[in-house]
């Protein structure tokens, strides 16, 4: 089911063959380098790359630019209290920014930090902490050709036998990020969040959920969890997010934005922290990096989020997208997530080592073959991490159609029956390793 039609289109073109060819090596065979000009259809991300409703335009329009005291701030914090249940927000950039201004008043060196999977942005501010970040995920979180309706899950096993070895009083936080992005996407039940809050009780740590892609979660659990079957999306969204002490959110995906981000709290003491972080870091607390239209955007895209027919197309869209690429051979993790479809690029490249990058190959080949991008989250986006060697096809929200998906398809069917293709090396690389694949070039080997 499609729950909107298009009144506004923008203009693509499939570059020419030569001219992919000169783009990818012009960019080091690193994707991030290419210009959007030169990409047809565009996976790299779900960031804030959605197509915004007219109702979200029209509040654009009515944004409050005042400094102090913004109506769109108004908005903003009334459709969080409405749809996520938080009574205070401080305003940020995007997620970072958000995380920033969280971690930044929680966490101090030495610390240990545990998350079901750390997102690199999440890992990168608990690491500039001076804190460890460790992840617990459900055991077979990593295995493209496992089972299971919550693979996302927190291993709260995991979380007692760190917190055995580091003692209680080292691990301040326990974060739970629904949908699970770096496991593929996958969802977390509401019984795996009772039981993340009881652990963080046991051991007096404050939960903060990531609720980046808190609606396409909920979808999934009326889906699947019993207790919550065909139960109002909103409804399990409001509940799942009430066993948290603080939100992270990032506006550009489940706020169907394209800029923005906040913290959500229940806690004054904390509210107060964070809001004087955020004036540091943000800006002052009525905005907090946003311009005023942008909260008003936002204000509406969390609560269209949250939509029944919304929810119901989305997870819809990437499971269409993940039954084309298998229907033609093409290794995909499944069950396919809410945001992205993840290829296993070391079944489709076995013969290219991991110190050679089959899931850079992998990403690479395609935007030769089809003008399509996705990105690596594999050996080379984490370096030295025990994990396949995936690649994601993040689909932007409410912008592509059928007809893209074949194409990608079909140009990803082409990739996986090449043969004789070499892997990649690095060239040059930044000194930040959890950073390493935005800016690094490579050359084949
Ligand atoms: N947390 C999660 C789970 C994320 O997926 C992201 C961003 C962030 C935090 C940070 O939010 O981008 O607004 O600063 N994920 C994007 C992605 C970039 O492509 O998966 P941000």
């Amino acid at each position: 089911m499609v729950a909107y039609r298009s009144s506004m289109v923008e203009r693509t073109d499939l570059p020419s063959r030569g001219r992919r060819e000169r783009a990818i090596e012009d960019a080091g065979y690193n994707v991030f380098n290419l210009a959007s000009r030169d990409v047809y259809v565009d996976l790299l991300t779900d960031s804030g790359t959605g197509t915004m409703s007219t109702d979200q335009w029209a509040a654009l329009l009515g944004g409050d630019e005042s400094y102090a005291g913004s109506e769109s701030f108004e908005q903003l914090e009334e459709s969080v209290r409405d749809v996520m249940g938080f009574p205070r927000i401080v305003p940020a950039h995007q997620g970072r920014g958000a995380e920033n201004v969280l971690y930044g008043s929680l966490v101090s060196e030495g610390d240990v930090v545990l998350n079901n999977t750390h997102f690199d942005t999440t890992r990168a501010h608990v690491a500039n902490q001076g804190a460890e970040p460790v992840d617990c995920p459900a055991p077979g979180a990593f295995d493209p050709d496992g089972e299971g309706d919550f693979r996302g899950n927190f291993s709260v096993d995991r979380g007692y036998e760190v917190v055995d070895r580091v003692g209680a009083d080292r691990v301040p936080v326990v974060i739970l990020t629904i949908t699970n992005n770096s496991a593929a996407g996958q969802p977390v039940s509401v019984e795996n969040t009772r039981r993340v809050r009881e652990f963080a009780d046991r051991i007096g740590a404050t939960f903060v959920i990531d609720a980046c892609r808190f609606a396409e979660n909920a979808g999934f659990v009326s889906a699947r969890e019993g207790e919550f079957e065909g139960d109002p999306i909103a409804d399990i969204a409001r509940e799942q997010l009430s066993y948290a002490d603080a939100l992270v959110m990032s506006g550009k995906k489940d706020g169907l934005s394209n800029a923005g981000g906040f913290v959500a709290l229940r806690e004054e003491d904390l509210h107060e922290q964070c809001r004087q972080r955020g004036i540091l870091y943000e800006g002052f607390p009525t905005y907090g990096g946003m311009a005023g239209r942008d909260m008003a955007a936002l204000a509406v895209g969390l609560r269209e989020a949250v939509e029944e027919g919304y929810v119901e197309g989305r997870l819809e869209r990437v499971r269409t997208l993940g039954n084309l690429l298998a229907e033609r051979g093409v290794p995909v993790y499944t069950p396919t997530g809410g945001h992205a479809v993840y290829v296993d690029a070391g079944e489709v490249f076995p013969d290219i080592p991991p110190e050679a990058f089959p899931g850079q190959t992998f990403v690479c080949e395609l935007y030769r073959e089809g003008g399509v991008r996705c990105v690596e989250l594999g050996s080379f986006a984490f370096p030295g991490a025990d994990r396949p060697d995936l690649v994601r096809l993040a689909v932007p929200r409410r912008s592509y159609h059928r007809e893209h998906f074949e194409h990608v398809a079909d140009a990803a069917a082409a990739v996986t029956n090449r043969e004789n293709v070499r892997g990649l090396e690095i060239v040059s690389e930044p000194s930040t390793p959890e950073l390493r694949h935005f800016t690094a070039e490579l050359r084949p080997r």
